[in-house]
């Protein structure tokens, strides 16, 4: 969608070395041969290495970009270092198609230089393209840092509250259930 490279922002380059020697940040479609970053970047926030997760996001996600679903990668000078994973999803919650994002990391040791904010740029772009007009997320309530980001980036609280259950303290006796299907 925006395939110009551009240097990370102006905070980023004062710590770099010379002038001349910036790092260039592109963000695209993410490829096979990222995946083991990938995998690498999700263990450094998560702590788990979940192998067999990534690849079957890969299958669902990587398409090269086109249409609904999306998952792309940044990279400086060609290294994997953050990825953005989001679709269009049709009247899901009785809402009119939007775009969701479901997760976005940046390594470590190159946050707060933009590309956060780029690769979500990116998704924005595509998301329009395929017509929509609204964009969500859902972030752990814990997770403030997630939260000033997208609040940076515009997001506020929406229309939709989340509700859970804990599904082992859910009374199936009395309700009709088999009983096959209370022992599965
Ligand atoms: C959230 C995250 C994606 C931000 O990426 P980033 O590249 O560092 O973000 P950017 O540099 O584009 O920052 C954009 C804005 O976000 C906000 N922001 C970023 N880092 C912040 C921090 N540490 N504290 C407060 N606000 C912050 C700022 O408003 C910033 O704008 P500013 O620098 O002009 O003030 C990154 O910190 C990350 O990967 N965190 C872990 C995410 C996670 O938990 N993922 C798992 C669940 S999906």
């Amino acid at each position: 969608m925006n395939p110009e490279p551009t240097r990370p922002r102006a905070r980023a380059r004062k710590s770099a070395a010379p002038a001349g020697a910036e790092p260039v940040l592109r963000v695209r479609t993410v490829r096979a041969s990222d995946m083991a970053a990938v995998i690498a970047l999700d263990a450094t926030v998560t702590g788990l290495h979940k192998a067999a997760y990534w690849q079957r996001v890969f299958k669902r996600y990587g398409n090269y970009g086109q249409g609904q679903r999306q998952f792309l990668v940044a990279t400086l000078d060609e290294q994997v270092c953050g990825f953005v994973i989001g679709e269009v999803r049709d009247w899901e919650f009785g809402a009119p198609p939007c775009g969701w994002v479901f997760a976005i990391d940046v390594m470590p040791s190159a946050r707060q230089l933009g590309i956060g904010a780029r690769m979500l740029a990116d998704l924005v772009a595509r998301f329009r393209r395929e017509g929509v007009h609204t964009l969500r997320t859902m972030t752990s309530s814990s997770n403030s840092l997630l939260q000033s980001f997208f609040r940076s980036q515009g997001m506020r609280a929406g229309h939709l509250l989340p509700l859970e259950m804990d599904l082992s303290a859910y009374p199936l006796e009395g309700r009709g259930v088999d009983d096959e299907e209370r022992a599965a």
